[in-house]
């Protein structure tokens, strides 16, 4: 598996998205991914799976080689809810270390120095690796790489062909900041667009496997859901394949202004 380095963390480049896959399933899921190749799980708090996810990581016997993301809910990120939060992660996941700490969404009613410091002291104490941060726009990563008192490795961030997000994927490079990207085949939405269809056909691979391609031929990291264990493996079979600079252009000319999937508007909002 490839990896992305930030700040000297390694990330794998493909990991497996959980939201949504819940008890058995996900725990299935989850050991079958990692005995096929998967050295990445992403869940949350929000996902209510941390304990599938956990039981499909020990299921494995591969703990030590898997990286797992889990993710602080917006109402927890006050100092002392966090660290909180995150033991209670610790104990439903029943794992020794949280390997990668994020924000899962920024909360303007808690100052993110205060926040980011919590995450840190999670860090010294060896709760957590590394940490960082998800849905930050551009302002709030060059505050949150202002305040943090440890390094921030990655934002991830919904990404996919149909959203432009240069902007923010460049302040992510510029702060040598890992992009991850949430949503990476749109919700299923890259099968039957015609233009990933076509260049699939043309590299023997399925839409969303372009799709996926397209993110992690440009250093993205991507972390694709499935619920079917027969899509695992089409989901990490990237790199039997290369698409033209053309074929780049072309993709990225699929962006469009309600390109976005997740809805932002349950967020905390700003004065
Ligand atoms: N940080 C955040 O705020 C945030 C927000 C959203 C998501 N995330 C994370 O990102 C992960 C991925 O995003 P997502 O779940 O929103 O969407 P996604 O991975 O883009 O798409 C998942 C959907 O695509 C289908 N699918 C999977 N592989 C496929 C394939 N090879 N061909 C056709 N369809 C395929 C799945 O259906 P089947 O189950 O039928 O295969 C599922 O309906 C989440 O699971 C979560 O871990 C984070």
């Amino acid at each position: 598996m490839q990896v992305v380095e930030a700040k000297d963390f390694k990330i794998p480049i493909v990991g497996l998205g959980t939201w949504a896959l819940r008890g058995r399933e996900c725990a299935r899921l989850v050991e079958q991914a990692i005995r096929i190749g998967y050295r990445h799980i992403d869940t949350a708090q929000m996902y209510d799976n941390e304990a599938a996810v956990g039981e499909g990581v020990r299921a494995s016997g591969l703990r030590s080689e898997v990286m797992i993301t889990t993710k602080v809910q917006p109402e927890r990120l006050a100092p002392h809810d966090l660290e909180r939060s995150v033991k209670q992660s610790l104990a439903h996941l029943r794992l020794d270390v949280i390997d990668l700490l994020l924000i899962h969404w920024p909360n303007p009613r808690v100052p993110l120095a205060e926040t980011l410091g919590a995450m840190a002291k999670m860090k010294r104490e060896g709760f957590v690796r590394q940490i960082g941060v998800s849905n930050f726009t551009v302002a709030l990563l060059a505050e949150a790489n202002k305040v943090s008192p440890e390094p921030l490795v990655c934002n991830q961030i919904e990404c996919h062909p149909f959203l432009d997000q240069d902007k923010v994927i460049a302040a992510c490079r510029k702060a040598g900041m890992a992009v991850v990207a949430y949503s990476p085949i749109a919700r299923g939405g890259a099968n039957g667009d015609e233009v990933l269809e076509r260049i699939g056909k043309a590299h023997d691979k399925s839409a969303a496997q372009v799709c996926l391609r397209w993110l992690t031929q440009q250093g993205i990291v991507v972390i694709p859901r499935t619920s079917k264990i027969e899509r695992l493996g089409e989901n990490i079979a990237l790199f039997d394949f290369e698409l033209s600079d053309t074929e780049m252009r072309e993709i990225a000319g699929l962006a469009r202004r309600d390109g976005r999937i997740v809805d932002w508007s349950w967020s905390p909002k700003w004065d």
